[in-house]
């Protein structure tokens, strides 16, 4: 069963874009790449891809587009037949894709009419590895969306994308993978909307030291530090200036997938936050969309 292989970028328009851009290109640790028809691009320092945030500029804020790779042409041509068959309804057949690396895509909208595409075949960039201390992205890591169906959503996800489940907490939140990382997508229950977008730095340490550059540039810590059950990876959240949760995340959990069980921890107070530390800073409070994302079965921009 053809599978897309990764997160590829998450497209966004915001209303104050020169904050954004600001946000992402300076204060993050992106780096901008490109800039066209409207559309500004960043790429994270560590990784192939040659993008992962795009913004642009509009009186909402809303979801544009979440763009996932697939491995080669005769895949997106095969999992847009899967895709076709799930019964969602199409943006457009495989071609070439729009954007400044080029590749070969389709788009569709998902059951709760989130606008996504399937790409393969993008310019990769050359990347780096970073050097130690160095509290940037190595790459996108994972959304997590909310929706009024999430298991329905997430069946979906496995049926016509061909993700993998990794784990549930309780009957609550369910987390999915495309590739070894254990998850580059999880669901919640909710008004369809997008919860957060992770970004992968090295290690806790960096993590940590984002942390406080971000407190520096008066980013306001919105959950964490900590370290979550499922994927045991830690987190700090914090919102964008025109209010998209963003997180630094470290040493997500690697899946063997002869080998790997799905586990449904019991959903504690204390399941998301393991030492408890993001309980005693910022209280339990990780951020929730409470309406619905105002992108939805609109055709991106
Ligand atoms: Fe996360």
């Amino acid at each position: 069963m053809p599978s897309v292989t990764d997160l590829h970028y998450v497209s966004l328009a915001v209303p104050d874009l020169a904050a954004e851009r600001r946000f992402f290109g300076e204060t993050w640790g992106l780096i901008e790449v490109a800039e066209q028809d409207g559309k500004v691009y960043f790429a994270a320092e560590g990784m192939p891809h040659p993008y992962v945030i795009v913004l642009r500029e509009n009186e909402e804020r809303m979801t544009d587009l979440i763009g996932f790779s697939a491995e080669s042409r005769e895949d997106v041509d095969a999992l847009f037949e899967q895709v076709k068959a799930s019964g969602s309804k199409i943006i457009s057949e495989p071609g070439p894709a729009d954007g400044p690396a080029g590749g070969y895509a389709f788009r569709f909208f998902d059951p709760d009419g989130r606008a996504m595409e399937v790409i393969s075949d993008t310019t990769p960039r050359e990347f780096r590895e970073l050097d130690k201390g160095e509290a940037i992205p190595i790459g996108i890591s994972h959304v997590v969306f909310h929706s009024p169906d999430h298991k329905g959503l997430a069946n979906w996800f496995e049926n016509a994308l061909g993700f993998r489940l990794s784990d549930w907490i309780g009957e609550f939140m369910v987390f999915l993978r495309c590739n070894k990382a254990h998850h580059r997508l999880a669901i919640l229950p909710g008004p369809p909307a997008l919860n957060h977008i992770a970004f992968d730095v090295s290690s806790v340490d960096e993590m940590m030291r984002g942390l406080a550059r971000m407190h520096r540039n008066d980013v306001e810590l919105s959950w964490g530090p900590g370290r979550h059950t499922a994927g045991n990876n830690t987190f700090s959240y914090f919102l964008t200036p025109n209010g998209n949760a963003v997180e630094y995340t470290s040493d997500l959990e690697e899946v063997d997938e002869e080998t790997w069980e799905v586990t449904h921890y019991e959903a504690t107070p204390d399941i998301t936050d393991q030492w408890g530390t993001g309980r005693i800073i910022t209280g339990n409070v990780p951020h929730a969309e409470m309406s619905p994302d105002k992108a939805l079965w609109q055709v991106p921009a």
